[in-house]
């Protein structure tokens, strides 16, 4: 009797060569590093260096912040991952009303210059590279990043790392959107040009369905979702004027691994095949670096339990060997403590811990592409990516990823998945250990970090002292010209920078911009 994967399709108890039959290794597989990348982006994977273990951090101030990264860089991370708290994420100052209780929360508070340089203090920005998980203000980190960089003595052009600027997906699943999407999608294609002209070793974008995994979509849905997201802005760009190949080798992807390790690595890989041939056939991409899916991975958050935290260090590792099984750029692995708080220090280097045992005890890393030409994964590869065409076929019939979230269509797709999850978890047919089996008594005690409240205080004095400080006719006459470029179609990156230079805040310049292009209010179809 064949068990359901998570995507609802058949796990066959014993596979065989039948599973395989008119099944052409050439034209499925192709070469590691080469069309249709289905082995992986690189010819040599891991053979030659390890993923990127890159730890998603940030909480408090950016003084708590800034040392939290040279702990991880102490221990062997490779590049660094902001997390940014709620107003921040939202567009607003730490001062704002509305982000009362949410500042330094779940990431690091970031105003203004004066803050971004105390989180990059004494960090060398030519020599890490740094994800900035931020969407609808992307752009003002990416040039608060770059400003700082800049006093350091570091040209854009050296700058490496990643904005996730993905806010199709905040419609779909997160929820930290600001403006409508035909400003999102003109901003976001902005930055592409900006980052084309000003900082071209930057990734414009982390095309992200970790999110829309974690509000319950399955692993075909992760995908088809994802890269419908994927084909939405490329389409955005070539209509903004510019040629695929320009933008499309700095596009990069970002999923969540699962326990479920088998149909983890087939979704992977199918995404991989999926996307090189929507690039090359459908957009006529010619640059091989256009037709490669680049990802991250992190561990599924909603995975974790709060009963017996310790058990989600297997779960993690587990995981984790899910994505490097499946060929990720870059890794960030759960602490346990997650479900119940900030990592403590100890449970973040228990997490980087996980990532270094499998790439320096393990023989994963020793070849490329493990499970090629296994019957379970090469058919389950095959089942994924079928069921995946098929989603973005729906997507692509309501006209498109922004249409289809008009339609309420990924939501109501995501929110069946979890409704079937919680009821299978609630029924016990879905084991949760821990949870639902093998449970304790009488839970142990576990003292988790937190984060001081007086953070609050603290940040909204900074910014007293920053709006005393500076120039405030530049700040006004440089939110003017903003605001100009917004209501035409210059590209907004220019004046924002100079705003940001002369000591503009996040929530003063989200706010200049809300002001020409409103905010967005969700469509209630679903
Ligand atoms: N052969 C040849 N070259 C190789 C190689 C190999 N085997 N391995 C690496 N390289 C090269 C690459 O070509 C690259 O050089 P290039 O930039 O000149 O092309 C360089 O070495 C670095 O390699 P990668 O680009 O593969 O690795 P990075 O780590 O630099 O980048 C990425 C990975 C996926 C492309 C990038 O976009 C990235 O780092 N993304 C991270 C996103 C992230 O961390 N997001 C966090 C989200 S948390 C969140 O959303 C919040 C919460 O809600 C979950």
């Amino acid at each position: 009797m064949a068990r359901e994967s998570e995507s609802g399709l058949p796990i066959e108890p014993v596979y065989g060569p039948d599973a395989l039959n008119d099944w052409d290794a050439a034209e499925k597989l192709g070469e590691p590093g080469a069309y249709p990348f289905t082995r992986g982006v690189y010819p040599t994977m891991y053979t030659g260096r390890p993923w990127t273990m890159r730890q998603y951090a940030g909480f408090g101030t950016a003084t708590e912040s800034n040392a939290r990264y040279r702990d991880l860089i102490a221990h062997g991370t490779m590049g660094l991952s902001v997390a940014f708290d709620l107003p921040t994420q939202m567009g607003h100052d730490s001062d704002a009303p509305i982000a009362h209780g949410e500042v330094g929360k779940v990431g690091v508070a970031i105003d203004s210059v004066d803050d971004m340089r105390v989180l990059f203090g004494g960090i060398p920005l030519d020599k890490v590279s740094t994800s900035m998980t931020i969407n609808a203000p992307a752009a003002l980190l990416l040039l608060l990043y770059q400003l700082v960089a800049e006093e350091q003595g570091v040209s854009a052009d050296q700058l490496t790392g990643t904005i996730q600027n993905d806010v199709l997906k905040e419609y779909i699943a997160r929820g930290t959107y600001i403006f409508p999407p035909k400003p999102s999608l003109r901003l976001i294609a902005d930055i592409f040009k900006y980052c084309k002209a000003e900082i071209p070793k930057w990734n414009t974008i982390s095309i992200s369905g970790y999110h829309m995994a974690e509000a319950g979509a399955s692993p075909a849905q992760e995908i088809a979702f994802t890269l419908a997201d994927g084909i939405e802005y490329v389409r955005t760009a070539v209509a903004a004027g510019m040629d695929v190949d320009d933008f499309a080798p700095r596009l990069s992807f970002f999923f969540v691994a699962r326990t479920t390790i088998l149909e983890e690595v087939a979704k992977f890989r199918a995404a991989r095949r999926i996307w090189a041939r929507v690039m090359r056939d459908e957009f006529g991409a010619k640059n091989p670096k256009s037709l490669m899916l680049r990802f991250h991975t992190q561990t599924a958050g909603v995975q974790l339990t709060a009963q017996q935290p310790e058990v989600n260090l297997v779960r993690v590792a587990v995981q984790g060997l899910a994505a490097v099984l499946g060929g990720t750029q870059s890794l960030h692995t759960n602490s346990f403590d997650e479900a119940i708080a900030l990592p403590t220090d100890k449970s973040a280097r228990l997490a980087l811990r996980t990532q270094q045992v499998l790439a320096y005890e393990t023989d994963v890393t020793a070849t490329v592409d493990p499970f090629a030409g296994s019957y379970v994964i090469e058919k389950m590869t095959d089942d994924v990516e079928a069921a995946a065409l098929e989603l973005m076929r729906k997507v692509e019939d309501l006209g498109g990823a922004v249409s289809a979230i008009e339609h309420g269509f990924q939501k109501s797709e995501i929110e069946r998945s979890a409704y079937r999850i919680a009821q299978e978890t609630d029924s016990g047919e879905r084991v949760v250990v821990g949870v639902n089996r093998f449970q304790l008594d009488e839970e142990e005690p576990y003292e988790p970090l937190r984060v001081d409240p007086a953070i609050e205080a603290q940040q909204a004095e900074r910014l007293a002292k920053l709006r005393a400080e500076r120039d405030q006719g530049a700040v006004d006459s440089a939110l003017d010209a903003l605001r100009k470029a917004a209501e035409g179609e210059a590209n907004v990156l220019y004046p924002m920078k100079e705003a940001l230079l002369a000591r503009a805040t996040v929530g003063e310049v989200c706010n200049a911009l809300r002001g020409v292009w409103g905010t967005y209010v969700p469509s209630d179809a679903f």
